[in-house]
């Protein structure tokens, strides 16, 4: 129908919203692209810029996701309970990572899609989310790196959804799948810089992730 197309394409331009770009062209004037990781994501505006930039840009990204997946239940008049509905929120989500990592508003060269996805997930399982955090944080605290620590708590995810929570919905567990496969793909160059020993390191607890 013309509203759930409406809604999906809502989800694009929310999802495009490139906040690492903006936040850095408006207050630092750099292109975070240029520096770093050359990711226009969390992770690089917080090596190239601190916190005070770092913060916010996550904030904006996480919430693109919940967002998205929000938009359900102004746009549809299915049950929230229902398959149909967890389908168009799981729709919604997945147009809005399309639309962080292909931003039309910043040359279609946006990030990896994490922060995003994180909100996603809030939406879709909170429970299973909050797992994913921890285990992200864990991770991160011994190994340094965000991207590792990324691609393990996504690895995580459709095996909490499986085997911890055993989620009924199909979709919800081929979604589960997906978000492996598709932070294996955005992580390509962090993976070679892994495998090559020559991964940026980051640490929680310094003022600057370098
Ligand atoms: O935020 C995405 C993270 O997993 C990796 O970011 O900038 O180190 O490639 P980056």
């Amino acid at each position: 129908s013309t509203q759930s197309l409406t809604a999906l394409l809502l989800a694009y331009v929310i999802g495009s919203i490139p906040s690492a770009v903006w936040v850095g062209k408006i207050f630092y004037g750099i292109d975070v692209r240029e520096y770093g990781s050359g990711n226009a994501g969390t992770t690089n505006t917080f090596r190239i810029l601190g916190k005070k930039a770092g913060i916010p840009v996550m904030i904006i990204d996480v919430f693109k996701g919940w967002l998205a997946c929000y938009l359900a239940h102004w746009f549809s008049t299915y049950n929230p309970d229902s398959t149909q509905f967890v389908n168009f929120q799981l729709s919604l989500g997945i147009i809005a990572i399309v639309g962080h990592i292909f931003p039309v508003l910043a040359g279609f060269r946006g990030g990896k899609g994490i922060a995003t996805l994180f909100g996603m997930v809030l939406a879709i399982h909170f429970q299973a989310a909050l797992c994913c955090c921890l285990i992200f944080l864990v991770i991160l605290t011994i190994s340094h790196y965000v991207s590792l620590s990324s691609m393990l708590a996504s690895f995580a995810y459709p095996m909490l959804i499986i085997f911890a929570f055993q989620v009924p919905n199909k979709s919800v567990v081929l979604f589960g799948v997906c978000v492996a496969v598709l932070v294996l793909v955005t992580h390509q160059k962090n993976i070679e810089r892994l495998l090559k020993g020559k991964e940026n390191k980051s640490y929680l607890f310094k003022r600057k992730i370098t």
